[in-house]
């Protein structure tokens, strides 16, 4: 079974039932060339061990990358614990040329001490490189960005047919209440369209966390801008990631089953992500009449939030016919 049908409650992380506080924190982005070349994954877990305890200990919130043969990490916390962080890492032979490419204060968006990705990229490390220069030279240049843009721009780059190369199209994410229907809509979607499809692996901060996968497909021709569309396991919003980046979707598509425990319980943990990060997306309800229902509607709008139903007319829709009801609703929202 691959990551993406895992399901399970919430990790038991010391802060798993916390809200992501609100007072200003120091947030720092750097980028360094990394010298592991093979057995990433491992190395990843070797780092994960022991930021765990020291970031933890001192109040920092960390997000590592490797992608292209580069490290990019984003560090939230105290300004004195980012800096003998940096210290401390810019020792370490595992990379090399650390440079900082992002330093600001202002709200945190980390939620866990440390979340580590791996993002599978045809991109060498010139390529990236060049990237990361310009957004250096656009920093510079321009007012700066939240780091929240800043790692989005650097390690998840638009489709170079995308109307709005800057990040600025909105996007949604997926999650399918049962199985991985999420991931089998993006994966048709984007064999039917001949679009390439981004994969990416996320690790947890602990051996109890699984990793999960996290897909990416642009779609330039939707809507006014184009629209990202992101497949993320239900796991996914145990982990952290996914809170990083809720604030960042307009829209979060629920893919609902036959089971109206598991919607349920899905519809449950997404307004609980969205409340603990304070952030208001349209939630659509994806599915057939019987499955997506005037309950959860309901639940949904009593915590605020807007609802839209996308519900195909079929008794067995297949991805395309999902995608034919969920194409017209996300063109309308932006
Ligand atoms: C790219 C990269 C990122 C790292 N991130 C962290 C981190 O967030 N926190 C941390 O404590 N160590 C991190 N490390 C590991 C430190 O460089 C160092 O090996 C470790 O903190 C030393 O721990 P020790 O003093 O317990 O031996 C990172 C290493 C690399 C190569």
């Amino acid at each position: 079974m691959s990551s993406a049908d895992q399901d399970s409650s919430a990790t038991h992380w010391p802060d798993s039932a916390s809200e992501v506080p609100l007072q200003v924190v120091s947030r720092l982005i750097y980028a360094s060339l990394s010298k592991v070349d093979e057995h990433v994954l491992d190395e990843m877990r070797r780092i994960r061990d022991h930021a765990v305890v020291h970031n933890q200990a001192a109040g920092l919130r960390v997000a590592l990358l490797h992608m292209s043969g580069w490290f990019v990490e984003w560090i939230e916390g105290p300004e004195a614990g980012i800096r003998a962080l940096l210290d401390r890492v810019a020792q370490d032979p595992r990379h090399q040329g650390l440079q900082v490419v992002h330093h600001s204060r202002g709200k945190p968006r980390l939620f866990r001490p440390w979340i580590g990705s791996i993002v599978q990229s045809d991109e060498g490390p010139t390529a990236f490189a060049r990237r990361l220069f310009a957004l250096q030279d656009r920093q510079v240049r321009q007012s700066a960005l939240e780091p929240a843009s800043v790692w989005l721009r650097l390690c998840s780059p638009p489709a170079v047919d995308m109307p709005l190369t800057d990040g600025a199209f909105p996007r949604a994410m997926l999650l399918s209440a049962q199985g991985a229907q999420a991931f089998e809509l993006l994966q048709t979607l984007a064999a039917q369209l001949k679009r390439p499809l981004v994969c990416r692996r996320f690790a947890g901060a602990a051996d109890a966390a699984r990793d999960v996968e996290s897909d990416y497909l642009d779609l330039p021709a939707l809507g006014q801008t184009g629209w990202r569309l992101v497949a993320n396991a239900r796991k996914g919003l145990a982990m952290g990631m996914a809170h990083a980046f809720l604030p960042d979707h307009a829209a979060v598509v629920l893919l609902l089953s036959d089971d109206a425990a598991r919607n349920q319980h899905l519809v449950d943990r997404v307004l609980a992500a969205n409340q603990q990060v304070h952030h208001v997306p349209v939630i659509v309800g994806l599915g057939t009449h019987d499955q997506v229902t005037p309950a959860l509607q309901e639940q949904v709008e009593r915590q605020g939030l807007p609802w839209v139903a996308a519900r195909s007319p079929l008794r067995r829709p297949d991805a395309m016919d999902l995608w034919a009801v969920l194409q017209p609703v996300l063109a309308q929202i932006a």
